[in-house]
């Protein structure tokens, strides 16, 4: 190849490449490679339990004398598994019959402001999309209705809901957040037509796509061009105005990036989760990357004064048994104290599959694992979902739920 001109050598790259992606893209087509058409698993009573914190014996005795509640599905050894859905109208049953107050039932009532978390970190690789992933399925089980705006370009968390904007030539959120292109009159569009059900009941997503690059380039030139249209930093929260009603809680995963929309969504935002990898703590980057976040919010505050319900860290990737990592995260909790969670995102290869992507864990079968593999990676999941859950139960002037140790 020393003889072709550099350009030539790209552009046979990108030939490869582009030939590549075809044959892959026309795997995912085939009807039977797509993990949406499958439903989420079904959940034995004990998981049911679980995520309606509700006791074990209570539920049983529940699910067998309360009227309206759903049959579930038998399964071997006479156990009985519910479907989602059908943990949704256990929640739905267990309110309406006084067995749970709203301490345990997450959808906002008349007068309280819809719940927007913004998974944040300027760093690739800090488990910013696989913690999304999985606090996004565990608190959508106990009842959260959620819509995901996926921010980054290289929409992973999409992907791993199997949605995928720029292989099937769906709207994506870069189709929402546009501006108005006066020479060929085209505009955004409403949020409702880029939103994308998955086969989660209670998730909804907003896919991203690489064209999220343009809208970095419009917002630069609205600036130059004086701008009559809505800022940038508005453009989230004012086109989730129209779908307000439907979402107890928005999430939004960003890319390892500043860019404007990245500060959009911090603009949106009302609690914000900084996921923390043990890789990433030489402490002098974390405070680097501090300051560079409150520069950040001092541009949105320039706009709108902003206070968050909460920002907390998360330390992800977590393994315990590194004396240099307990070391680090001791040294975390002692400073930062009670904006650091409780419960770390433990570190599991079991659950990062062969491909550069981590299944989210109800995606995996708990069969496949070591029974306390799988209880250590749920419990630490589940603790993280536990503590957003209580700081957005606190800005609906709720008591958190605590659950008992079982
Ligand atoms: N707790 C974990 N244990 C093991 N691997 C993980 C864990 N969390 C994330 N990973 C892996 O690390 C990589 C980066 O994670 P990802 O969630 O994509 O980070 P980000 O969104 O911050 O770039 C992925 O390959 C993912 O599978
Ligand atoms: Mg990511």
């Amino acid at each position: 190849m020393a003889d072709l001109l550099a350009s030539e050598q790209l552009m046979r790259f990108s030939g490869i490449i582009d030939t590549a992606l075809t044959q892959q893209k026309e795997l995912l087509h085939s009807p039977d490679k797509r993990k949406s058409d499958q439903p989420l698993r079904s959940f034995s009573v004990r998981e049911v339990s679980h995520f309606l914190r509700v006791k074990y014996n209570s539920l049983r005795q529940y699910l067998n004398t309360l009227e309206g509640m759903p049959p579930g599905t038998t399964e071997t050894g006479n156990r009985k598994y519910y479907t989602a859905e059908e943990v949704n109208q256990i929640l739905e049953v267990l309110l309406e019959e006084g067995k749970i107050g709203l301490e345990r039932f997450p959808r906002r009532q008349p007068g309280d402001p819809q719940a927007r978390l913004v998974v944040y970190n300027l760093k690739g690789g800090v488990s910013k999309t696989s913690l999304s992933a999985n606090l996004a399925q565990i608190l959508a089980l106990q009842g959260y209705r959620i819509l995901v705006v996926d921010l980054d370009p290289q929409a992973s968390f999409s992907d791993m809901f199997d949605i995928q904007a720029d292989v099937d030539d769906l709207p994506s959120i870069y189709d929402v957040l546009k501006y108005e292109d006066h020479a060929t009159g085209t505009g955004p569009i409403s949020i409702t037509e880029a939103i994308q059900g998955t086969y989660v009941p209670n998730i909804d997503i907003v896919p991203g796509s690489m064209s999220m690059t343009e809208f970095e380039f419009e917002t630069s030139a609205s600036f130059r061009a004086g701008a009559d249209a809505t800022p940038f930093h508005r453009r989230i929260s004012d086109a989730l105005e129209t779908v307000d009603e439907f979402y107890d809680l928005v999430l939004f995963d960003t890319p390892p990036h500043l860019s404007f929309a990245v500060i959009s969504a911090v603009f949106a935002a009302t609690g914000m989760l900084i996921p923390l990898s043990a890789g990433m703590l030489d402490v002098v980057s974390l405070a680097k990357f501090l300051e560079l976040a409150a520069g950040t919010m001092q541009v949105v505050e320039q706009h709108q004064d902003k206070r968050y319900d909460f920002i907390r860290f998360v330390l992800t990737r977590y393994s315990a048994s590194d004396p240099a990592q307990l070391q680090l995260s001791s040294f975390l909790r002692s400073h930062l104290g009670g904006a650091m969670l409780k419960h770390d995102f433990v570190s599991s290869t079991a659950i990062a599959d062969a491909g550069n992507t981590m299944n989210p864990l109800l995606e995996v079968d708990p069969s496949s694992f070591h029974r306390k593999t799988y209880d250590r990676i749920f419990g630490s999941l589940s603790g993280i979902a536990d503590e957003v859950d209580a700081e957005i139960m606190k800005s609906w002037g709720r008591t958190p739920f605590v659950r008992e140790e079982s």
